[in-house]
């Protein structure tokens, strides 16, 4: 049997004949669904918007061309906090199925769906904000197991740009008390929880007590783990990207979120966002960059 892709009106999805499958929806070509085993690997919020009016509360949106509120000073500077991927409408470039890669586990087939976004099919105002003209490909491929997102960016136009790019992914556990991160030790990080101040993380393994929001910036390990009960559930491997955010809004965070729902689901969540947020990637015309992860549940 082959694995099985199905295009809707709003998004496409693919399920291997393991049973395995992810859900894409083409608004900001959010990934809102990855199930492996049997069991849903990513955390939607239960009031987020999947019609086109706002980011979607969860799954995994992608942020570009900037991380945050961008600065001022800064060409990506009118653009909205975490720029304009996550909500502009991508188009759906295909599928393709392949028994060799990472995720092909065993000769097993594994499916890549291909998106796309350039400047021409950008809304008036995005394009506004940041007038370069670019390309971007983003490719997500499911294996048994294992998900990888890979986001490739090209600057198709006569001037440089800068960018950053960020995948926000919302994973889901049982429990955040039971829950550690793993693979930051030794890692610097600017807490925005503490005034944007720089620690050093001294944690093998790190636990969820209150909010969070730290970026943790050229990590020199490769993977950060999620476990729970000391058991490891998820591996995020970053390719050819060296940050990554830690995020959790816990209780009074979560309240000031409308599509954050329920308001205890904090306990069942936490963000780890791999990607290029410390300082900038700068690309020349004709370049291309392309960095992602790979997800591997247990
Ligand atoms: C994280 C940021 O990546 O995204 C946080 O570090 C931010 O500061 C969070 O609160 C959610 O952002 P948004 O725009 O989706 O509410």
């Amino acid at each position: 049997p082959q694995p099985q892709v199905n295009t809707h009106k709003d998004r496409v999805s693919a399920t291997l004949p393991t049973g395995d499958s992810v859900e894409i929806l083409l608004y900001g070509a959010t990934v809102i669904s990855w199930k492996s085993n049997g069991k849903e690997r990513l955390w939607v919020s239960e009031a987020a918007k999947l019609d086109g009016s706002k980011p979607v509360r969860g799954g995994i949106p992608l942020v570009f061309p900037c991380f945050g509120p961008p600065p001022k000073d800064h060409a990506t500077g009118a653009l909205p906090q975490h720029g304009f991927a996550r909500n502009s409408h991508w188009e759906y470039l295909g599928s393709s199925s392949s028994e060799s890669g990472p995720l092909s586990k065993g000769g097993d087939d594994s499916v890549k769906l291909d998106f796309g976004l350039s400047s021409a099919n950008l809304s008036a105002e995005a394009k506004k904000a940041w007038g370069y003209d670019f390309g971007l490909v983003y490719s997500v491929t499911l294996g048994k197991d294992g998900l990888q997102t890979m986001l490739n960016v090209r600057n198709s136009g006569s001037t440089a740009f800068d960018f950053q790019i960020l995948l926000h992914s919302y994973f889901s556990t049982p429990s955040i008390t039971r829950t550690a991160i793993t693979g930051l030790a030794g890692t610097s990080y600017v807490d925005k929880v503490l005034n944007a101040t720089e620690h050093t993380e001294s944690n093998t393994s790190i636990s969820i007590t209150g909010e969070v929001d730290r970026v943790y910036k050229s990590i020199p390990q490769d993977t950060t783990s999620v476990l729970v009960d000391g058991k490891p559930i998820l591996d995020v491997q970053r390719d050819n990207v060296r940050d990554s955010v830690l995020w959790n809004p816990w209780i009074e965070k979560a309240k000031g979120m409308g599509d954050f729902e329920p308001k205890d689901g904090y306990q069942k969540m936490v963000c780890v966002e791999v990607g290029a947020v410390d300082g900038w990637q700068k690309l020349e015309p004709g370049e291309t960059y392309e960095g992602g992860q790979i997800l591997r549940a247990y």
